[in-house]
């Protein structure tokens, strides 16, 4: 649960960004846009109101949050800048180095896609090209106390992952990594 009396001061905020722009990315075309939602701003408002229902209760609380969109597809006019099949790879890798800056800095992110996307676009005047994924949102940890139970419970829920065994293969599709191989 987010703190929502802690804000980030603008070069925390270009810290987070200077992460995710020194992220590589295939033929170096860095083919995505953060849309800078700081909680209070404009954009903030915007995104908060295209929020789902279950997003509604914690997203606003954060600090900041960073709405991502990749460039998918070429323009109408002839010189229309390339769009690269890699774009959603890369986004999303940007998105995972802002995350680790962001906890080297001692803050708390959690990635979200539950809003209304069209509707966003639309506001956030995103051009054909590019297609809205997801909002990183950043804060400082809260007082779990401060929001409904519901909400708060999402803290308390038991982390899982599939093993490596099942992520990870030693040869062929049906080869399974073996976990410990020396
Ligand atoms: C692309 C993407 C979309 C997600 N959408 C939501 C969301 O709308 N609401 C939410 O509470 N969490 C969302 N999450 C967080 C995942 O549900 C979460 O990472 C997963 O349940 C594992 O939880 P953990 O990372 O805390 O272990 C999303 C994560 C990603 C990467």
């Amino acid at each position: 649960m987010y703190d929502d009396a802690h804000t980030l001061t603008g070069p925390e905020i270009d810290q987070l960004l200077a992460a995710a722009q020194w992220a590589p990315s295939a033929g170096n075309s860095q083919p995505w846009i953060l849309f800078v939602c700081e909680r209070g701003s404009p954009n903030h408002a915007r995104l908060v109101a295209r929020l789902s229902r279950g997003n509604s209760g914690w997203v606003p609380r954060a600090s900041v949050v960073f709405v991502t969109a990749a460039h998918v597809r070429t323009g109408t006019e002839a010189d229309a800048p390339a769009y690269s099949d890699y774009a959603l790879y890369d986004v999303g890798q940007a998105a995972a180095h802002l995350t680790l800056q962001a906890r080297t800095m001692g803050l708390h992110t959690h990635q979200f896609a539950g809003f209304d996307h069209e509707a966003l676009a639309v506001d956030l005047a995103l051009p054909g090209t590019h297609l809205l994924l997801t909002g990183i949102a950043v804060g400082r940890q809260g007082d779990p106390t401060d929001v409904d139970e519901r909400t708060a419970a999402r803290d308390h829920k038991v982390r899982e992952r599939r093993a490596v065994a099942e992520i990870a293969r030693a040869g062929t599709w049906t080869e399974p990594w073996a976990v410990g191989h020396q």
